[in-house]
């Protein structure tokens, strides 16, 4: 019999559709109802090491591991009595035995499964009165990570990741009993393309993340949703950024982290170390005001440079970074001023079968898509979004919107400052075709600006006034895509 037949299941008394061969922690999860769990991990192989989910099946003598044991028609579970409470008290006072305790100083306090479930299930005082085991607390293991094995709870969720879905196999179970702890196979060290996940899916804080560890208490960030700008996969991320507290050497700082949101269509539950370490661009080397032939100017002075290239020859080049809906406004804008049009974009660079893409761009499809092609010319005046073309030299005035300095940034008479992605709103098109919003976690520094709102000012600059609406370029994009998709 298949496994994707449809069966039905009772579980805490609600009739659940499911398909068979399901484990009844997803089941259940799927069904609005949440099992404990530490060892389990819905995008890893199951171990059933931890035994926090067992659950209770009707006509079986002992209770069962759910994220071992999969749905039977007609089962009838239950997930939370008297009994089973009292398992999870005994799992969790058997961890806490040998752990440290080291909320008030660990950054996962405040995000920790072993925290939370404490606070679900116990609460009792601790009866251990013996010393509790040392272990080694700051191991480096590769680039970003730090183990602290006196925090491990032994899961293995480190270990089946680096095995089962990148497949570098760097770590492994060593000792025995309550001296085990995870470490590295000899010679090794993580330097994989997708470490910083083990931060991610570690229950406790026993991986931390260098780049994080000590910066920020987890309760004072903010989460945005949105899109990693770093290849053509379009991963759903969260900018995690904290701009409300007074902070001594970290004060420019206003993100600290970049976690993936769980898509199971893009990217399931992981991202790449470029798409999670990249975020430094966003605070700093940023352009904050306009720049005329290296020395800062006013936006009135822009209007007055932006007036000497009326009527002459422009070749404008729109960068595949840009939004849907600014293409779209752009192309319009251009196509009024009669002003030639090409993409330009981050050269291509390694792929991989897990989720990298070699097109480093989040919106080369959206481009596409607008018919924006990749085409160079000889016109007096460039106009250059994010990116240099190599053929820039043909062009004897040289306008660049930027939002970062740059090595050779100088060759531009005019450089206008614009946001980052973190800044603003809107939407990419992923090498997929998928349409896929983001929205604004930070105001623009300084007085930088949306490449939208720099192209209304120059508008209007120009006599044109066309006003910048990302609603309405939106839809029009859509429509677009419609006739693209067919
Ligand atoms: S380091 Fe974290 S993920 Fe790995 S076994 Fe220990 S607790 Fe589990
Ligand atoms: S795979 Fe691409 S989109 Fe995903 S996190 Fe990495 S760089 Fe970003
Ligand atoms: S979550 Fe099922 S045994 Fe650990």
């Amino acid at each position: 019999m298949s496994d994707r037949e449809r069966i039905k299941i009772v579980i805490d008394g609600k009739e659940v559709e499911t398909y068979r061969g399901t484990l009844i922690i997803k089941a259940a999860e799927d069904a609005g109802i949440y099992i404990p769990r530490l060892c389990y991990h819905e995008g890893l192989r199951p171990d059933g090491n931890c035994r926090m989910c067992l659950v209770e099946i009707e006509g079986e003598r002992k209770p069962v591991p759910s994220c071992m044991t999969p749905v039977r028609d007609g089962m009838v579970i239950k997930t939370d009595t008297e009994e089973l409470r009292k398992h999870r008290r005994a799992v969790l006072e058997f961890i806490l035995t040998t752990h440290p305790m080291d909320c008030p100083i660990c950054d996962q306090a405040g995000e920790c499964t072993l925290q939370d479930y404490y606070f679900t299930y116990d609460l009792e005082e601790s009866r251990w009165r013996e010393d509790k085991v040392r272990k080694p607390k700051r191991v480096h293991w590769g680039k970003n990570l730090i183990y602290d094995a006196e925090r491990c709870i032994l899961c293995t969720r480190c270990v089946r990741f680096l095995n089962d879905v990148i497949k570098t196999r760097e770590l492994g179970v060593f000792e025995r009993g309550v001296h085990s702890y995870i470490g590295l196979f000899d010679g090794k060290k993580i330097e994989n393309d997708y470490s910083g996940n083990l931060v991610d899916i570690c229950p406790v804080g026993a991986i931390t993340d260098l780049d994080f560890r000590f910066k920020s208490r987890v309760w004072f960030l903010q989460r945005t949703p949105s899109i990693c700008p770093f290849c053509a996969r379009g991963c759903n991320i969260e900018i995690h950024t904290n701009t409300s507290r007074i902070r001594n050497r970290f004060s420019k700082q206003r993100v600290f982290r970049i976690k993936p949101r769980k898509n199971m269509e893009v990217n399931k539950w992981w991202i790449c170390d470029e798409g999670r370490y990249s975020y430094t661009f966003i605070d700093n080397d940023r352009i904050e005001k306009p720049i005329w032939r290296g020395k800062e100017i006013t936006w009135d002075e822009v209007s007055s440079r932006i007036m000497e290239i009326a009527g002459k020859d422009v070749r404008i080049y729109l960068s595949a970074w840009m939004t849907n809906e600014e293409l779209v406004y752009w192309k319009n804008l251009t196509r009024t001023l009669q002003w030639r049009v090409s993409l330009v974009a981050r050269p291509d660079g390694d792929d991989d079968n897990i989720l990298r893409v070699s097109d480093k761009n989040p919106n080369r499809k959206g481009a596409e898509i607008l018919g924006i092609k990749e085409e160079r010319g000889k016109e007096e005046v460039a106009i250059v979004f994010h990116f240099v073309p190599e053929e820039i030299s043909n062009h004897k005035i040289k306008i660049g919107v930027f939002s970062n300095k740059f090595e050779g940034m100088e060759q531009f008479d005019l450089i206008l400052p614009c946001v980052t992605f973190a800044e603003k709103a809107g939407s990419w098109t992923n090498l997929e075709g998928r349409i896929q919003e983001f929205q604004k976690a930070l105001e623009p520094l300084g007085e930088s600006m949306e490449e939208g709102a720099i192209g209304e000012f120059i508008s209007s600059t120009l006599g044109l006034s066309m006003v910048w609406d990302p609603g309405k370029f939106r839809e029009e994009f859509e429509r677009e895509y419609k006739k693209w998709n067919g």
